[in-house]
């Protein structure tokens, strides 16, 4: 029997009992970040009651435990991945937006130069945009972008073309406009037959899906806590071991040096590299708990619900609003997760989302930090609604009624 049950599941979250405007909260922004259940909420004070100390350095009990809990923390996400290397994989971050950083300030600087590309595409979040421009002023590469066709998927046709010359593909797994999931074996495959490495920005897909980096053979994976029932403040970076060996230390602090000398410094082996003065160590606890209660939901069944919440909501909006409003991301629901953008003819975004909240419906208005893909379809900003595992087809219900009531105000 399955073990995904939605009651339950929403039943865990306690924020999901919260009610706004005298309604009872219809959360539809999981895509900016997820809500947690008691388990992780419940692990990270039980952390900071209990066990509490800085890791790596004290030599008395709850140092040692905590160092335990933090080393724990790192097996459990690679297990999760199933990483190749285990745990000496896993660097852990702040959030997506560093690890990607990380990526580029280090192996980019270290293995790139001027006359080398870095390919990215037109519907990456500024997060895998911005880093790889800044390496382009410091080193001279150049930054290409595999365009985005008329279907809101990437345009492939030409992709022969625009691997010429290319060291790194970075491109996103889902899209956090569009919904599109991007086909990230396929990719890798087409990157490592030109000798590229490739980094997936997991941040949506990572919630949405099984992600095995094994099995799509990828070589970087970013991705946040907060987008997968995990706390903020926390980020996961993979890479393979034989890659990570290649890389400089990033931050300079205590924790990533083997020694420091007066004329200079020995950067400490493996993940401690990257990670300078005290790491994220409750967070860290909190990821492991969201680990394990996605775990035991089964990320293939979280996959299967967020597939059919998806595939009803974009039928019943395709069939509501006499074309009023468009959906901006795949109509067809193969490869699509659940981030629906919507643009409300003749309503300001932000319009929508306060007429909205009216109900209860929290949604993101927005660029979604990603303005060259707005900038792709014309638009200055959409609203997102997003799902998560706990969502249902009455938050779909009450966005509809919402709606409704935002196209008849303003129409
Ligand atoms: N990247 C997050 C979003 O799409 C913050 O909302």
């Amino acid at each position: 029997m399955s073990s995904f049950n939605v009651r339950r599941i929403r039943a865990d979250i306690p924020l999901l009992q919260r009610e706004i405007n005298g309604r009872k909260i219809t959360y539809l922004d999981s895509g900016a970040s997820s809500l947690q259940p008691h388990a992780v909420i419940d692990a990270m004070s039980r952390y900071y009651e209990l066990r509490h100390a800085n890791v790596h350095r004290g030599v008395y009990q709850t140092a040692n435990e905590a160092t335990e809990a933090y080393e724990g923390s790192r097996a459990a996400v690679a297990l999760f991945l199933n990483a190749p290397g285990g745990a000496d994989e896993v660097v852990f971050t702040k959030n997506t937006t560093e690890s990607l950083n990380l990526i580029a300030k280090t192996w980019g600087a270290d293995h790139l130069a001027q006359g080398d590309v870095v390919l990215v595409s037109e519907m990456e979040h500024h997060a895998n945009i911005v880093p790889w421009f800044q390496l382009r002023e410091a080193t001279g590469v150049e930054v290409r972008f595999i365009p985005v066709g008329d279907d809101y998927r990437l345009d492939l046709t030409k992709l022969d073309e625009l691997l010429d010359g290319v060291k790194l593909l970075s491109v996103t797994a889902m899209s956090n406009v569009l919904g599109t999931k991007n086909p990230i074996a396929e990719l890798a495959e087409a990157a490592h037959r030109v000798g590229a490495l490739i980094a997936v920005d997991g941040a949506q897909s990572i919630v949405h899906g099984v992600t095995d980096v094994q099995e799509l053979d990828i070589d970087f994976l970013a991705f946040s806590g907060h987008k997968m029932l995990g706390p903020t403040g926390i980020g996961v970076l993979w890479t393979r071991e034989s890659v990570l060996d290649t890389m400089g230390p990033f931050m300079g602090g205590g924790g990533m040096i083997a020694d420091v000398r007066v004329d200079g410094f020995t950067p400490a082996k493996g993940v401690a590299r990257f990670e300078a003065g005290t790491p994220p160590i409750a967070e860290s606890v909190g990821l492991r708990a969201a680990v394990r209660y996605l775990t035991g939901l089964g990320m293939e069944n979280v996959a299967d619900h967020d597939h059919e919440l998806t595939v009803d909501a974009l039928t019943r909006l395709e069939s509501s609003f006499d074309g009023r409003v468009r959906v901006i991301g795949p109509s067809d629901t193969k490869d699509r997760g659940g981030v629906i953008s919507l643009d409300v003819e003749g309503v300001h975004p932000h319009d929508v989302a306060q007429v909205l909240d009216q109900f209860g419906v929290c949604v993101r208005p927005g660029h979604h930090c990603a303005k060259p893909l707005m900038k792709r379809f014309g638009l200055a900003a959409t609203a997102r609604a997003s799902f998560g595992p706990y969502s249902t087809t009455r938050d779909t219900d009450v966005l509809l009624e919402a709606l409704t009531s935002a196209v008849s105000m303003f129409g």
